[in-house]
């Protein structure tokens, strides 16, 4: 019989595809499958994310939890960016964990799975060339890194405090993994790294060609049987022309692109070294538009960063309002350590961070109604890769609406014409027309 493997995945699309490939690792070298069941676990795995606060103590008394429920002979491992950052703390606070694995460690899995109390938390290991075996939860949509680590040093964020300096995985190993991965049946690829545009600044070593995200693009859409290339996040800063009139006229590339603002004033974007101003985002916003009307832009926002005043936060609205963005993923700002903005002493009163982002999201509501109700009646082309438990199945179109229809499996893996016939907030109803 197998070993039963429990997993249980925190934060962004990069530790989902950490998960897989520590998942694949231990199917092919351990024997391990996957259970949903605690209690019927041999090894627990939590691959957590330190983006934002999730108060310690929560991690802490999660593993309590989790070490009553377990098996007596159960392993716990912690992995991810928390491991990266607290390191061998982890241990001396929980004792039963039995090893911690950083997020730029995950091709170790099986070697730390065998060594009782490890802490492999090098943020500087290089698994850019590391060739994890193959495991995807979606037979559909194939994540494929592109990229490790962050070079940017945004002083909100801990991420290249976890992920260590940015290296490119090779061109070749890209396209080889996504031609196997549509071999099996993928129609789209979603590729992963925390600043893709910067795609080919370094990598490991100098025999490799110095490919752009731009002619990465353009080499994997030659791929036959590919139909969808999505990407995220790449960086406003590296939004040159050549760039977005590729993601303009390359038809496998889907319409819908993430341009994380994180503040409209050009003071606070100053502060947080983002590398751009206002007035450069709305230039990259205005050419995007010109040359693909259809494409939807998303991003993220942090509110009350330190220094954030009632006049920088009026500046934020005011690209929201001028940008009528299709989603947004807004944030309060939160002090994370081993960044440059925790020492910040002007920090922003909590009651008025909190009023920003619900005034933020309400706006955000407004717009997206107002959108939305000119939706009726439209034709999108969906690919469906979701079957729902009430008799629906839901799936994108290329600009990166939710629709869903009523139908079963057959309809997964398959594009359809899909007519709007109900609107909703996230998702929209509709019905098969071709
Ligand atoms: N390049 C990555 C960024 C990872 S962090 C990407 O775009 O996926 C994801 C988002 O979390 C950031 O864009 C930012 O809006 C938010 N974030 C990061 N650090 C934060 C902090 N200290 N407080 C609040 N939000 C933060
Ligand atoms: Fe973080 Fe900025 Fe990199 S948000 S991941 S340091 S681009």
């Amino acid at each position: 019989m197998s070993k039963k493997l429990f997993i249980e995945t925190l934060g962004c699309a990069m530790n989902s595809r950490d998960s897989e490939h520590m998942i694949a690792q231990l199917r092919e070298k351990e024997g391990y499958e996957t259970t949903q069941t605690l209690e019927e676990a041999d090894l627990i795995l939590i691959n957590t994310c330190s983006v934002r606060e999730r108060p310690v103590h929560k991690l802490f008394s999660e593993l309590g939890g989790f070490n009553k429920k377990k098996k007596p002979s159960a392993k716990i491992g912690v992995c991810g960016c928390t491991a990266s950052h607290l390191g061998e703390e982890i241990i001396k606070r929980a004792p039963y964990v039995n090893f911690v694995l950083g997020a730029r460690n995950v091709s170790k899995i099986s070697e730390v799975l065998h060594k009782d109390k490890a802490v492999e938390i090098d943020i500087n290991y290089d698994e850019s060339e590391f060739a994890f075996d193959d495991f995807r939860s979606s037979a559909y949509k194939a994540f494929i890194n592109i990229s490790i680590g962050c070079d940017k040093k945004c002083t909100f964020c801990i991420v290249p405090k976890t992920r260590g300096d940015e290296i490119s995985i090779p061109d070749d190993l890209i396209i080889n993994e996504a031609k196997r991965a549509v071999g099996k049946g993928a129609k789209e690829l979603f590729l992963l790294g925390q600043n893709v545009n910067n795609y080919g600044r370094r990598f490991s070593s100098d025999k490799h060609e110095k490919v752009n995200f731009t002619e990465l693009l353009r080499r994997l859409s030659k791929i036959e049987g590919l139909e969808r290339i999505r990407f995220t996040s790449p960086h406003p800063f590296h939004m040159d022309d050549e760039f977005i009139e590729e993601f303009a006229h390359n038809p496998k590339i889907c319409k819908s692109m993430h341009m994380p603002l994180q503040s409209g004033s050009t003071k606070v974007l100053k502060e947080m070294k983002r590398g751009y101003t206002k007035e450069w985002f709305l230039n990259r916003v205005a050419k995007l538009r010109s040359v693909c009307p259809e494409v939807s832009i998303s991003t993220d926002i942090i509110v009350a960063f330190p220094g954030e005043s009632d006049a920088d936060f009026a500046e934020t609205i005011d690209v929201m309002k001028q940008v009528k963005f299709d989603q947004i993923f807004s944030f309060k700002y939160s002090p994370r350590p081993e960044t440059e903005a925790q020492h910040f002493t002007n920090v922003v009163d909590e009651e008025v961070a909190s009023d920003r982002l619900s005034y933020l999201q309400s706006l955000h509501n407004e717009i997206m109604d107002e959108k939305n109700a000119t939706l009726m009646g439209n034709v999108y082309r969906v690919y469906f890769e979701d079957l729902h438990r009430d008799g629906y199945v839901a799936g994108r179109s290329d600009n990166n609406l939710v629709l869903k229809v009523k139908g079963s499996e057959e309809l997964l893996g398959e594009f359809r014409d899909v007519k709007v016939t109900a609107i909703g907030r996230t998702i929209l109803t509709g019905e098969v027309v071709a």
